[in-house]
């Protein structure tokens, strides 16, 4: 009998997001689905509704950075529809995080967008760690302009291109 791996039968699951940046809070759940999935396949992506402070290659950087060396799990960035990737890479699984009730209204139209788009697009949720749940990278982007601690929310690379960020950005 063929052994079935015991991580969900060799599955992949996408995990898609802006990043920006990295938090903690999606570094636990990376390191929660890794536990889960054979492969997890971090996409940084862009929304058209948000204007981002670091370039997609820096957010992948600074991604690849927090995470190190995590088997399994690879980080990369597109420009493209999140079902489009998902069809040419060959997953069915996208998986997004719910920190509190306010992000299941718009979690709910993009799973449901998604699988208008694809039908064999299946968004799995998993829930924020409540230590994490009020964390978000607009949160994190607004103390660093302030000049303020970075360092509970981000990993310590991110306090650190954080930092540099807005030095530079000031002198101009
Ligand atoms: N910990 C910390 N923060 C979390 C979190 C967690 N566990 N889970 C969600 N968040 C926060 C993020 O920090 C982010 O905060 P912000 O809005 O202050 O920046 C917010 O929740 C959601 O951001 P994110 O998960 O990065 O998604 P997004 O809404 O910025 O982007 C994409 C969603 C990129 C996946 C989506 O726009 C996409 O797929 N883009 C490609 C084009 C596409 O396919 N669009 C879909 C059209 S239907």
């Amino acid at each position: 009998m063929k052994k079935m791996n015991k991580k969900n039968g060799d599955r992949t699951v996408l995990y898609p997001g802006s990043f920006d940046p990295i938090t903690k809070g999606h570094v636990d759940i990376i390191m929660r689905l890794q536990k889960i999935f054979s492969k997890v396949i971090v996409l940084v992506a862009d929304s058209t509704r948000k204007t981002y402070l670091f370039t997609s290659e820096t957010r992948l950087k600074l991604i690849r950075e927090a995470l190190g060396s995590l088997s399994g799990v690879t980080v990369v960035s597109s420009k493209e529809l999140t079902v489009d990737f998902a069809r040419k890479a060959g997953v069915s699984l996208i998986a997004r995080s719910a920190r509190t009730v306010s992000d299941w209204e718009y979690e709910y139209a993009l799973a449901d967008a998604n699988k208008k788009m694809n039908s064999k697009i299946e968004t799995l949720f998993i829930m924020a760690d409540p230590k994490y749940a009020f964390i978000s990278s607009s949160l994190v982007r607004e103390v660093a302009q302030y000049g303020g601690d970075t360092s509970p929310f981000v990993p310590v690379n991110v306090v650190k291109a954080l930092k540099l960020k807005i030095k530079t950005s000031n002198k101009r």
